[in-house]
């Protein structure tokens, strides 16, 4: 007799689940923190991390992770030694939550609420995306709102700004191009004609807007890439559902729909002549994260994660159903040419091996021959590919996960997670395989962060 095989489930540990379900227990300001190994003496400086930190409020849980409240963790390193915050954003919504003693803004709330809400023009800013330090001030950003600005001394939030210039979204993305001396990034300002907002933020001076583009529906656009030249956009068959919306009717996953009938808009902006778009249209694909690209002769070259599809979107809303997901397991590197000439791009798989969270040394933005550095296997191994798809990695216990890795002085830093604790995994970056040298112990569960940066002590 043939015993009745059982489905095996692809994440196997119960870690996979909790990343994305699970509150952030215990907030705190800057404490001391238990290393196991010998942290490089020269690493000096503070790994900043931020994601949802709050699944659930007042006993009933958000439609989506992506609609939690934002968390920072933070880990100060210096002589050896390392200190650690963790703190949810107290927004002016989330402020205004916790008086009422109920939800207000997310899309669980009731439909006269959501109603109200929406003819109000009020919603939450969750800060729940990335976290970016910009002229020595830290900003944590979501794609749906304004710039949140936090406290470093010890994570508190000081609130949202628009830097004088921003609209009413500003995305979690901004991309640093050092010829330039500046950030750039954009912001979608939905309405009857959906526009692409494009900012620039200095090293020094003010933030300005330099210019926007008009697009043919309201995608969901998470990330782009910037080169000397270009800002770069592939805008996927993502589109909001305005009469839900409008309605509020459904939950997160509800409001966004997968068109591939439109295929995938290519835009490029030249930065210095931002009215000058060009633009065209190819298959439909899906992508959350670039990772790199530069120009050649009258081409550009773009390094994407790319997936078939918005599937991941939809898994991710439905962690901890039990059902079999996926994740984020279907991204693979693709490296895209775009001709500007033909307006045709082509886009090649470098690499068979699942992959997500891709970063560069900071500087190596726009560099041909330059590594990335990411996650692999659906958050399970964390290392580097090279432009022809060689792949360093070393895998996490099974019990384990990890998110996005950033490189600090010849080291990489990754944030891995296990149920009830955390550590920041310190990796000789030329030597990843051989595990980390180091690791950085918080006693506490902390809740995927999506994205960070590494600001070293002057
Ligand atoms: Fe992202």
């Amino acid at each position: 007799m043939v015993a009745a095989q059982k489905p095996t489930p692809v994440d196997a540990s119960e870690i996979a689940s909790l990343l994305w379900t699970e509150s952030l227990p215990r907030e705190h300001g800057f404490e001391k923190l238990r290393i196991e190994g010998t942290l490089p003496p020269q690493l000096r400086g503070t790994l900043y991390r931020n994601g949802p930190g709050q699944f659930v409020q007042f006993g009933k849980r958000y439609t989506h992770p992506f609609e939690g409240d934002g968390a920072a963790t933070a880990v100060r390193i210096a002589d050896g030694a390392a200190l650690g915050a963790s703190r949810i954003h107290t927004s002016a919504g989330l402020v205004e939550e916790r008086a009422a003693g109920k939800s207000l803004y997310n899309l669980g709330v009731s439909w006269p609420r959501r109603i109200l809400n929406n003819f109000r023009g009020k919603r939450k800013n969750t800060a729940n995306t990335n976290i970016i330090v910009w002229q020595d001030r830290v900003f944590a950003l979501v794609e749906g709102a304004p710039p949140t600005e936090i406290d470093p001394t010890d994570l508190s939030t000081i609130g949202e700004t628009r830097l004088g210039v921003i609209g009413a979204m500003f995305s979690a993305h901004p991309h640093r191009v050092a010829s330039r001396k500046a950030m750039y990034n954009f912001g979608l300002d939905y309405g009857r004609v959906t526009k692409l907002c494009l900012y620039e933020l200095p090293d020094v001076g003010p933030a300005r807007q330099i210019g926007s583009v008009p697009l043919s529906g309201p995608p969901m656009l998470h990330d782009f890439i910037a080169t000397e030249t270009h800002l770069v956009f592939f805008v996927s068959p993502t589109r909001i559902d305005v009469p839900r919306m409008l309605l509020g009717v459904g939950g997160f996953p509800q409001l966004w729909q997968w068109k591939p009938e439109h295929g995938t808009e290519i835009i490029c902006v030249p930065i210095d002549r931002p009215t000058e778009v060009l633009r065209f249209t190819t298959d439909a694909f899906f992508q959350w994260h670039f990772a790199n690209a530069f120009s050649r002769a009258n081409e550009i070259v773009v390094d994407y994660i790319r997936y078939p599809d918005f599937a991941s979107f939809y898994d991710i809303g439905a962690v901890g159903s039990g059902a079999v997901r996926k994740l984020l397991g279907a991204g693979r590197m693709h490296r895209a040419t775009i001709d500007l000439a033909a307006r045709t791009m082509r886009s090649e798989q470098v690499s068979d091996r699942s992959c997500e969270f891709p970063t560069l040394v900071p500087g190596d933005e726009g560099r041909a021959q330059a590594i990335t550095y990411m996650t692999f296997d659906d958050l399970g191994a964390v290392g580097s590919m090279d432009p022809s798809g060689k792949v360093l990695a070393h895998s996490l216990d099974a019990d384990e996960r990890v998110t996005e890795p950033v490189y600090a002085d010849g080291h990489l830093l990754a944030l891995c997670h296990r149920r009830d604790a955390a550590y920041v995994g310190v990796y000789d970056a030329a030597r990843i395989a051989a595990g980390p040298v180091a690791k950085i112990w918080l006693d506490h569960h902390v809740p995927i962060t999506f994205h960070g940066t590494f600001a070293p002590t002057r």
